[in-house]
């Protein structure tokens, strides 16, 4: 039995440390991190999934930023602990988070990663969106989450500023 709840204060560290886990070395070294210092993630969108004992089995964070002059949501991290990949939890936690996010009025989503993996929650190559470097474009993907959202959004993504 896994609960999904949002992340509260308490869970930070733990929730740190899976993803030291589940990523290479160096993981706050890439630039996406840099749009993430000194900025919270949303309020409300960050998720933990327990298991019946307690333990952290998964976890997903939504930060705010600006693309060109338009507001998006960053997906990311997202992980879960070995023992429990391929149980769809990853799947659960994208898909809670990405209704989550609809439902606070959240336009558009973008993260960057594995579009083999993504595309199946409907992410897809976002064209003309600019990471800070280096980020490689073809990892650079986006998903409405209101019909239309990205139609006319492009320029360079910046960190979160209100
Ligand atoms: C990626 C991750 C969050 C997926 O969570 P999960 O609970 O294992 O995923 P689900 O059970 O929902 O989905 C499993 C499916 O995703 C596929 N998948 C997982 N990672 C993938 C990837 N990087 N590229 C393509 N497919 C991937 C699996 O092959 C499996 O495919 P299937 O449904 O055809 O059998 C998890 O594997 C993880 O934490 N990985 C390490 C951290 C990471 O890479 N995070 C994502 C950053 S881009």
């Amino acid at each position: 039995m896994i609960e999904v709840k949002p992340e509260t204060p308490d869970d930070w560290w733990e929730v740190e440390a899976l993803y030291d886990l589940c990523f290479a070395p160096g993981r706050t070294a890439l630039s996406s991190y840099r749009l993430r210092d000194d900025v919270l993630p949303v309020a409300g969108l960050s998720l933990v999934a327990r298991d019946s004992d307690g333990t952290l089995a998964g976890a997903i964070r939504f930060w705010p930023v600006h693309v060109g002059d338009s507001d998006a949501l960053l997906l990311g991290p997202v992980a879960v602990h070995p023992t429990h990949q391929g149980e769809g939890l990853g799947g659960f936690l994208i898909q809670e988070g990405l209704e989550a996010g609809r439902e606070s009025g959240w336009a558009r989503v973008m993260l960057v990663g594995d579009a083999p993996y993504y595309s199946r929650f409907g992410f897809a190559r976002l064209d003309g969106v600019e990471m800070p470097p280096p980020t490689n474009p073809d990892r650079v993907l986006g998903l409405d989450l209101a019909p239309g959202a990205w139609a006319g959004v492009s320029g360079r993504v910046t960190r979160w500023t209100r």
